[in-house]
C-alpha cells in the first residue's frame, strides 16, 4: 500500500501535501513525489527515491507554488523504487499527472494496446499505464477529464485509489477508488483527499469515505460531486465527523501496528492472492515460476534458506513442495547454510524467503548458492530490496509494509505464496492432480473470509491471556503442517512478551520436554481435524495426565478435544496444508494480549530489529 494526498483550495498546496506525506509515510516510503498546478496552468512534477525528506531536500529553490496539487509516498508493487517509477506518473503529453495506491492487474494488456497507438513509457509501473490510458481516452473521445478517467477505469481490472490533475485545468481534482481507501476532507473553501484521515484531521473533522466504484469531481470552494463509476449517477454525500487522533489514525484506529497488522490479514491475503488464482479457482499462476518453467521441470532438489518466522514458513513450504512436486526439499537456516559449505548443483533451486528482503544471512546464502550454480528464487515483501535484486526470479507477497517487529501478516502471506508456488510448480511437473489444485486453490480464495472468522476469537483470546500473563514458560506442540505453526506461535510469544516458549513436534514431547510438564507450564497444542488428529489427541492426554494445562487450537465441534483441553480456540475447517494460516492467528493474538498485559512495547520489543541487516 502507499500514501496518496491531494489539496485544492485557497492556501499553498505544497505545505499541506508534504506534511500529509509525512503523516502517511508509515504506509510506504520507497519514493515520494508531488505535482503542483499553478493558476496559470503550469504543472510542476517533482519526485525522489527514498523518504519524503529526500523529496523535500531536492525541492530547495524549485517552484512549489500552486493551490492545487497531489502527492504520493510509494510502496512499490510494479517496478523497483527509483525516481522514474516514483509517483506522480505523468502522461506522454505531460498534461496529466496521477498518483495511485493499488495494482492494475491488466496493465500489460492495456500497455500493449497503448504502444500500438504510439504511446511510449518511461517507467516500469502499472500506474503509468493508467495515466496514459486516461490521456488516450481523452484525446480519442475529446471529452472532459472526468469522462476520460471514468472511461479508463471501466477498462481497468485491479485495485486503485487515484487522484488526477490536468495541466491548464487548475480548478479540478478527480479522485476514484476500488479496493484501496480514499478519504475526502471538507474544509472552508478547501478540500483535502488522502489514503486515510491522518493528513486531513488537523484541518477538518468533516470527511467523506469514498466507496468502491465511486468517482468524485472536486472543484474549488469545496464543491464536491460523487458519482457511481458504473452508471454515472450521483451518490449521496455521506459526511462523517472524525473523532480519532493522528496517532490512532496512523494505526487505523488500533492501539499498535502489530494489532493493526493482525487484523489486516483478511485484506492482505486478498492482495497476496490477487490475480494469481485463475480459471475460476482451478489453477495458480505465479509469473516467476511460469517464466522459469524449465528450471522447475528439471529441478532435482529444492533448498529453502531463511531466518526466524520466514524459516518457519519455509518448513510449511517444504511439506507442500514435497507433496506436490515430488522432489527432495531441504530447509536451512540461512546462517548455517552460508557457512556450511553446502553441496550445490545447477539442478538445485534455492528459495530464499525474507519479509524485509535485507536479512544479511539470507542475502549471503543467496550469493553462495548462485556462486555454486543454483537457480535462486526469492519470496519477499519489499519490492526492489537487496534480496529480490539478487535472485534470478521470485514472487512478492504483496502484504504492504509490516511495521511491527513481530511478523504476522507477512508470515501468513509467505505461507500463502509458498502453497501457491507448490501448486504452480507441481502443475508444471505434472506431479499434482488437477482436482487437488482446484481444491486447494479454491480454498485459498476463501482464506480471507476464514481469517475474518478466526479474528472473531479476539475477545475470547484477550480474556484467556489474562490467565496466562504470569506464566514463566510455555510449550507449543504441533504435528505435520502444524509443527512449524507451533514454532511460530512460540516465537511470537517469546519475542514480544519475553516469556520463554518452546515449539516442538508433538510426538517429540515424550523424548524429554514432557519432564517440564506441570501446572505452571501451559501447553498450547495445535490440533485441527487432520490426518494426525488421533495422534495429537493422545499427546493432549499425555500432557493432561501429568497435570499440565492445555490450550487447544481446534476445529469447531471437535468434542474429543473439547473434553480433554482446558481451553479451546476454535478455527474453521480448511484443507490440511492451509491449517497453519488459520491456526497462526489465535497464536498471534495470544502472544499479543499476554505481552500487552505485561506492559511490553509490542511494536518494538527489546533487543530486536525489524530487519537484521548484520550477522
Ligand atoms: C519474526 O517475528 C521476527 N521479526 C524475525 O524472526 C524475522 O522473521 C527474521 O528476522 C527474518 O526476517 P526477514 O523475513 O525480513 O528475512
Ligand atoms: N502499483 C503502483 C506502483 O507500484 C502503486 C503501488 C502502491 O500502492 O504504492 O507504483
Amino acid at each position: 500500500m502507499c500514501g496518496i494526498v491531494g489539496y485544492i483550495g485557497k492556501h499553498k498546496a505544497y505545505d499541506v501535501l508534504v506534511k500529509g506525506l509525512h503523516r502517511l509515510e508509515y504506509r510506504g516510503y520507497d519514493s515520494a513525489g508531488i505535482a503542483l498546478l499553478k493558476d496559470d496552468g503550469t504543472l510542476n512534477v517533482y519526485k525522489a527515491k527514498g523518504k519524503v525528506a529526500n523529496l523535500e531536500a531536492s525541492l530547495s529553490g524549485k517552484d512549489v507554488e500552486g493551490t492545487l496539487g497531489i502527492a504520493h509516498t510509494r510502496w512499490a508493487t510494479h517496478g523497483e523504487p527509483n525516481d522514474m517509477n516514483a509517483h506522480p506518473q505523468v502522461s506522454q503529453s505531460r498534461s496529466l499527472a496521477i498518483v495511485h495506491n493499488g495494482t492494475i492487474e491488466n496493465y500489460n494488456v492495456l500497455k500493449e494496446a497503448l504502444v500500438q497507438h504510439g504511446y511510449t513509457f518511461t517507467s516500469e509501473t502499472d500506474t503509468e499505464v493508467l495515466v496514459q490510458l486516461i490521456e488516450y481516452v481523452k484525446q480519442e473521445n475529446r471529452c472532459s477529464l472526468f469522462d476520460a478517467v471514468r472511461e479508463a477505469l471501466l477498462q481497468v481490472v485491479g485495485a486503485y485509489a487515484i487522484a488526477v490533475v490536468e495541466k491548464d485545468n487548475p480548478d479540478t481534482l478527480i479522485v476514484a477508488r476500488k479496493s484501496s481507501p480514499l478519504v475526502i476532507g471538507i474544509g472552508q473553501d478547501e478540500t483535502f483527499i488522502a489514503s486515510d484521515a491522518t493528513p486531513i484531521v488537523e484541518y477538518t473533522n468533516q470527511v467523506i469515505y469514498l466507496k468502491d466504484d465511486e468517482i468524485a469531481v472536486i472543484s474549488r470552494k469545496a464543491a464536491i460531486q460523487i458519482l457511481s463509476l458504473e452508471n454515472n449517477l450521483p451518490s449521496q454525500l455521506n459526511i462523517q465527523t472524525l473523532r480519532l487522533s493522528v496517532e490512532q489514525l496512523e494505526k487505523g484506529g488500533y492501539d499498535t501496528f502489530m494489532q493493526k497488522e493482525i487484523f489486516e490479514q483478511p485484506s492482505t491475503l486478498c492482495d497476496c492472492l490477487r490475480g494469481r488464482i485463475v480459471d475460476g479457482g482451478e489453477r495458480v499462476v505465479l509469473s516467476g515460476v511460469i517464466e522459469n518453467k524449465e528450471r522447475f521441470l528439471h529441478a532435482e532438489r529444492i533448498i529453502f534458506v531463511a531466518c526466524g518466522s520466514s524459516w518457519h514458513a519455509a518448513l510449511i513450504g517444504k511439506r507442500a513442495m514435497q507433496e506436490m512436486c515430488q522432489l527432495p526439499v531441504e530447509v536451512e537456516y540461512a546462517s548455517e547454510f552460508r557457512y556450511g559449505n553446502p553441496y550445490i548443483t545447477d539442478k538445485d533451486i534455492v528459495i530464499a524467503i525474507s519479509q524485509s528482503g535485507e536479512t544479511a544471512d539470507t542475502l549471503a546464502a543467496i550469493q553462495l548458492a548462485k556462486s555454486k550454480g543454483a537457480f535462486v528464487y526469492g519470496v519477499c515483501n519489499v519490492v526492489g530490496a537487496s534480496i529480490p535484486r539478487n535472485t534470478d526470479s521470485g514472487t512478492y507477497i504483496h502484504v504492504g509494509p509490516e511495521i511491527g517487529v513481530a511478523s504476522t501478516k507477512a508470515f501468513t502471506g509467505q505461507v500463502t505464496v509458498l502453497l501457491m508456488l507448490a501448486l504452480c510448480a507441481g502443475e508444471i511437473r505434472g506431479t499434482v492432480r488437477p482436482d487437488t489444485i482446484k481444491e486447494i486453490a479454491s480454498a485459498l480464495l476463501r482464506m480471507p473470509d476464514m481469517l475474518t472468522e478466526v479474528l472473531k476469537l479476539d475477545p475470547v483470546v484477550s480474556e484467556l491471556a489474562k490467565i496466562f500473563t504470569y506464566a514463566h514458560n510455555f510449550l507449543y506442540l504441533g504435528r505435520g503442517y502444524n509443527y512449524p505453526t507451533a514454532l511460530e506461535g512460540a516465537l511470537k510469544l517469546k519475542e514480544i512478551s519475553y516469556i520463554h516458549a518452546e515449539g516442538y513436534p508433538a510426538a517429540e514431547m515424550k523424548h524429554g520436554p514432557i519432564a517440564l510438564i506441570d501446572q505452571e507450564m501451559p501447553t498450547v497444542i495445535i490440533a485441527p481435524k487432520d490426518s494426525l488428529h488421533d495422534k495429537i489427541v493422545s499427546n493432549i492426554q499425555q500432557v493432561k495426565s501429568r497435570g499440565g494445562l492445555v490450550i487447544a487450537i481446534t476445529n469447531k465441534g471437535d468434542s474429543a478435544i473439547a473434553r480433554l483441553a482446558n481451553y479451546c480456540l476454535e478455527i474453521p475447517d480448511v484443507p490440511e496444508c492451509l491449517t497453519p494460516i488459520v491456526a497462526s492467528v489465535p497464536l498471534q493474538l495470544l502472544a499479543y494480549y499476554i505481552a500487552i498485559n505485561k506492559g511490553r512495547n509490542v511494536d518494538q520489543p527489546r533487543n530486536l530489529a525489524k530487519s537484521v541487516t548484520v550477522e
